[in-house]
């Protein structure tokens, strides 16, 4: 039957050899993967919306959303340590719940990928445009620094884009150069929020902790998109907007088929690099509300460049500058991840059949899937130059929500049917564990905004039409599908 057409994993693992990419990655090389990927936009430029939300509760926010991931990371680490082959959640889930489900999550990753490395872009322009501003003296004209469903709307977000098709093309360079290019970005930012800490943290006065959650914790309201007005919302919806600034970490178990050792080394990249990552948002939250406030409609809820501007009301005008030009060279390094990791995916669907082939194809030099690349790079630079940041971050979540939700239940799923398989990995009290995990995703998911949640059913109703077109019959795994000599 359809639904239950599962791909056996020793075929998954076989499939692999078949078509296999380069092994470079190591243990160090995947942790640093994962905070390239992790740290970016989320607490650089959405902890002024969390703040709106939630006010100084937002640091509750954090916890719960760094709950929900460190779970996740959990159910993560133990399949892509038993199933160390690119894909994620995708070929997990193609492994437990069967084809149907898989091309749902694969299609659900590419909100989470693709949507999120347009965010990111986003971000990135509004670092750039702040910064040609303050330190050249020049304003970019908004017409070509907004899209046209901005607050402030223009035509095309162009540096966006610019950014977007820049980092495209260092994916199709190759890994190695990528990877090393990445490890220097991240050295750059974890140094700015290392400044930040240091300068903010001995200035934090216990009354701007008052009133702690002015918003409530379930408290709604909402509407807004493009201020219809109405807002307010509280801890949990906040949770679920800053869930973005720790989606990355299961980028590393997409490198799984160019990890080196990938039983111990993807579960060490994983979780390490969520761990370091939660660390350091928890203090520059506490930070950043302790120091200036962050009462909702207060000016950090309202800025553009909250850590920047965190600084400068600090009266350390060159950190806020430092930590500004930060974001402005380590945000490309977040893109990247998140291209690298829809890229894979893209691959391994077409491996599958379920995308056509040539999107499996490599480049004759670097050994690069660069057709497929340069098709998630185009789209990653037209979302970035129509769409606003927060509402391509919550988009991006809801798919992100729903992997993980699959991959909770793909690990219980297989521990009941595959409980003799070696697990390099367990995930510790996996039946505490993946409940827990599953349950935050679906929590953190009606957290979201109705028109949100609305556009993932229609996303995934069209990927539906799509795999009854197209996947269902091209599948490797349909009925009188033939192995071709070049596959
Ligand atoms: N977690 C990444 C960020 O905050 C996606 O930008």
């Amino acid at each position: 039957m359809l639904f239950w057409r599962v791909k056996p994993l020793e075929a998954i693992l076989e499939t692999a050899e078949r078509k296999a990419l380069k092994r470079t990655l190591g243990a160090l090389q995947l942790t640093m993967l994962g905070i390239g990927a992790i740290i970016g936009t989320g607490i650089f430029v959405l902890t002024a919306e969390a703040a709106m939300k939630a006010g100084p509760a937002m640091m509750i926010s954090f916890v719960i959303a760094a709950t929900v991931c460190g779970v996740a990371a959990l159910c993560y680490a133990e399949m892509a340590a038993m199933v160390p082959v690119s894909g994620s959640a995708y070929t997990y889930s193609y492994a437990t719940m069967g084809e149907l489900v898989a091309w749902v999550v694969g299609w659900a990753l590419v909100l989470e990928y693709t949507v999120a490395a347009a965010a990111v872009s986003v971000g990135w322009s509004g670092y750039m445009v702040g910064l040609v501003r303050e330190i050249l003296g020049i304003s970019l004209p908004q017409a070509l620094t907004s899209g046209p469903f901005d607050r402030t709307p223009g035509l095309i977000n162009l540096p966006a884009l610019a950014i977007a098709l820049f980092v495209t093309m260092l994916l199709v360079i190759g890994t190695r150069e990528s990877a090393r290019f990445n490890a220097v970005l991240v050295a750059v930012k974890l140094s700015a929020l290392l400044l930040f800490i240091v300068l903010a943290v001995p200035a934090i006065e216990a009354e701007n902790f008052e009133p702690f959650m002015p918003n409530g914790f379930f408290a709604r309201n909402v509407l807004d998109p493009i201020s219809g007005s109405l807002v307010t919302v509280g801890v949990a919806a906040a949770a679920a907007s800053i869930f973005f600034a720790y989606v990355g970490f299961d980028a590393v178990s997409t490198a799984a088929e160019e990890t080196i050792n990938p039983q111990r080394n993807l579960p060490i990249g994983l979780i390490g690099s969520l761990a370091i990552c939660t660390l350091i948002y928890l203090v520059v939250a506490a930070a950043a509300t302790g120091t200036v406030g962050a009462q909702p409609g207060g000016p950090l809820s309202q800025s553009k460049e909250a850590l920047a501007f965190v600084l400068r009301e600090l009266g350390h005008g060159w950190a806020g500058d430092l930590v500004a030009i930060a974001a402005g060279l380590a945000l490309p390094s977040v893109i990247l991840m998140m291209m690298f990791g829809q890229t894979r995916i893209f691959f391994v669907m077409s491996r599958d059949g379920l995308l056509p082939a040539v999107f499996a194809r490599l480049h004759p030099r670097y050994g690069t899937p660069h057709i497929v690349t340069w098709t998630t790079g185009t789209f990653v630079a037209l979302f970035a130059s129509l769409f606003p940041v927060g509402a391509l971050a919550d988009i991006s979540n809801s798919g992100t929500l729903f992997a993980f939700f699959t991959v909770a239940v793909g690990v219980m799923i297989l521990r009941v049917t595959q409980p003799r398989r070696e697990r390099h990995f367990r995930t510790p009290a996996v039946w505490v564990t993946a409940p827990l995990a599953a349950g935050g995703c679906v929590f953190l998911f009606f957290q979201l905004s109705g028109a949100t949640e609305l556009m993932f059913l229609a996303w995934g109703l069209l990927g539906l039409l799509v795999y009854a077109l197209y996947g269902r019959r091209r599948s490797h795994l349909a009925p009188g599908y033939v192995p071709q000599a070049a596959e």
